[in-house]
C-alpha cells in the first residue's frame, strides 16, 4: 500500500470560516439513553477544541446506530450535545432533525466565531447512506470548508463521508484521522521486529482478511478466544460445544499450512477454562486441547497459554491486539484477557489495539494510557488492515 498523505487540518485557515466536521460519534447507550461509554466524544476533542480556538464557525455532524432512514427519537444525538456541552464548557445546541433546509441554515449563519453547533442524527436521512448527491449537497451548504476525523465511518461511502467532498473544498483530515492512519499504517509498512498479531474474539471470520493481508510481516500470530476453535477444529481436534465457523474451516487451514510454509510461529490455545454453560457461577475446569469434553464449551484460554502468549508478547517490538482471549465480559472468563492485556502494556513495544470489545476490555482494565494507540474504528481498521482502501480517506484532499 502507497503512503497515505492527505491534507491536514493544520493546513487549513480556519479564522471566520463555516467549518463542517463530520465526526463518528457512534457511542453506546444503555436502556435510559446514557452513553456508556465516552471514548469517540475524548477522541474527538482536540480537533473541536482545536477548531473553536482557530475562531471557526463549528458544525458538527455525526450518525447514531442504524435508523434506517427513520426519525428513532430513541436514537438522537441529544445526549451527545449534553457530552459535548460539558467537556467544551459552552452550550452546543442540537439542531432540529424536521429540515436539513431553512431552518437549519438560519442556525448555521448565526454562529459566531468558536461557536459550535450539532447537526441530528444524519441517518435519519436516507440520503445518507445512499450516498445521495442532492441530500451531499445540502450538507455541503452549510459549510466553507470540510474536515473528516470520522475514521470508525470511513470505510462507508455515505453521504456525510464521500459525497460530500464533490460539493466543497478543501476537504482535510481531522487529528484523530491523522492518528489513526498514521499508526495503522505503520503496521503495514514498517513494523519494528519481531511483529506480533494477538487475536481473539468470536468470530474467525472477522479477522481472516487482516491475517492473510499482514501474514508476511508476522513474525508470531498468537491466537486465542473462540476463533481459535475453527482453527483446532481444522487441526483435526474435537471442540466440544466451543464456537466454530464451519464455514472458515478450509481457509484455517490453507492459514495454517502458510505459516508453516513461511516460517511463521502459530501459537493456539494450549489449554482452555471449559464450562458447561456460559454464566457468571458456572463450574469451571482446566484441560487441554485434546480433553474438551462432547457437552462443554470452551470459554477462556488457560494458564500454560497465557504464559506462552506472555513469552512472545515480552520479545515483541510491535504488537497488534484485536480480540478478547476469552468471554471477558464474565468475570469466571476475563482472566486469560486481564493477564495478556497487561503483559501488552508493560511489554515496551509499540502497540496497537483494534476492535470494540478489545478497547473495552483495555479500558476498564484501566489500561488505555499504555498502549501506543487504540483505534477507534471497529469495522474500518479491519479493512484498513485488511489492505482496503477507505472511501472516506480517498475522498479527501491530497497534502
Ligand atoms: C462503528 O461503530 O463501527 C461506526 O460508527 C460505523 O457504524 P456502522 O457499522 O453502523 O456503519
Amino acid at each position: 500500500m502507497a503512503a497515505i498523505k492527505k491534507l491536514s487540518i493544520k493546513q487549513l485557515k480556519l479564522k471566520g470560516k463555516k467549518v463542517f466536521l463530520r465526526l463518528d460519534l457512534n457511542v453506546p447507550l444503555s436502556e435510559n439513553g446514557a452513553i456508556t461509554d465516552q471514548t469517540r466524544i475524548l477522541a474527538a476533542l482536540p480537533t473541536i477544541k482545536y477548531i473553536i480556538d482557530q475562531g471557526g464557525h463549528l458544525i458538527i455532524s455525526s450518525h447514531l446506530g442504524r435508523p434506517a432512514g427513520k426519525v428513532q427519537p430513541n436514537l438522537s444525538l441529544k445526549p451527545v450535545a449534553h457530552a459535548l456541552s460539558s467537556h467544551l464548557g459552552k452550550e452546543v445546541p442540537l439542531a432540529p432533525h424536521y429540515s436539513l433546509g431553512e431552518k437549519v441554515l438560519q442556525m448555521v449563519n448565526s454562529l459566531q466565531k468558536g461557536d459550535v453547533l450539532l447537526l441530528e442524527n444524519l441517518r435519519f436521512y436516507k440520503g445518507e447512506t445512499q450516498n445521495d448527491p442532492e441530500f451531499a449537497q445540502a450538507l455541503a451548504a452549510f459549510g466553507d470548508v470540510y474536515v473528516n476525523d470520522a475514521f470508525g465511518v470511513s470505510h462507508r461511502a455515505h453521504a456525510s463521508v464521500c459525497g460530500i467532498t464533490q460539493f466543497i473544498k478543501p476537504c482535510a483530515a481531522g487529528f484523530l484521522m491523522g492518528k489513526e492512519i498514521e499508526h495503522l499504517s505503520r503496521l503495514i509498512s514498517k513494523p519494528a521486529r519481531p511483529f506480533i498479531a494477538l487475536l481473539g474474539g468470536a468470530k474467525v471470520s472477522d479477522k481472516l482478511g487482516i491475517i492473510e493481508n499482514l501474514m508476511e510481516k508476522f513474525d508470531a500470530l498468537l491466537i486465542g478466544g473462540g476463533m481459535a476453535y475453527t482453527f483446532l477444529m481444522a487441526k483435526g481436534f474435537e471442540v466440544g460445544r466451543s464456537i466454530v465457523e464451519k464455514d472458515k474451516l478450509d481457509t484455517t487451514s490453507s492459514i495454517i499450512k502458510s505459516t508453516d510454509i513461511r516460517g511463521i510461529k502459530l501459537e493456539l490455545t494450549e489449554d482452555h477454562v471449559i464450562a458447561r454453560e456460559l454464566k457468571d457461577a458456572a463450574q469451571t475446569t482446566v484441560v487441554n486441547t485434546s480433553d474438551i469434553p462432547e457437552d462443554w464449551l470452551a470459554l477462556d484460554i488457560g494458564p500454560r497459554t497465557i504464559e506462552l502468549f506472555i513469552k512472545e508478547i515480552m520479545n515483541a517490538k510491535t504488537i497488534l491486539w484485536n480480540g478478547p482471549m476469552g468471554v471477558f465480559e464474565i468475570e469466571a472468563f476475563r482472566a486469560g484477557t486481564e493477564a495478556v492485556g497487561r503483559a501488552v502494556a508493560e511489554s515496551g513495544a509499540v502497540s496497537v489495539v483494534c476492535g470494540g470489545d478489545t478497547a473495552a476490555a483495555v479500558n476498564s482494565l484501566g489500561l488505555a494510557h499504555k498502549m501506543t494507540h487504540i483505534s477507534t474504528g471497529g469495522g474500518a481498521a479491519l479493512e484498513f488492515l485488511e489492505g482496503e482502501e477507505l472511501p472516506g480517506i480517498a475522498a479527501l484532499d491530497d497534502a
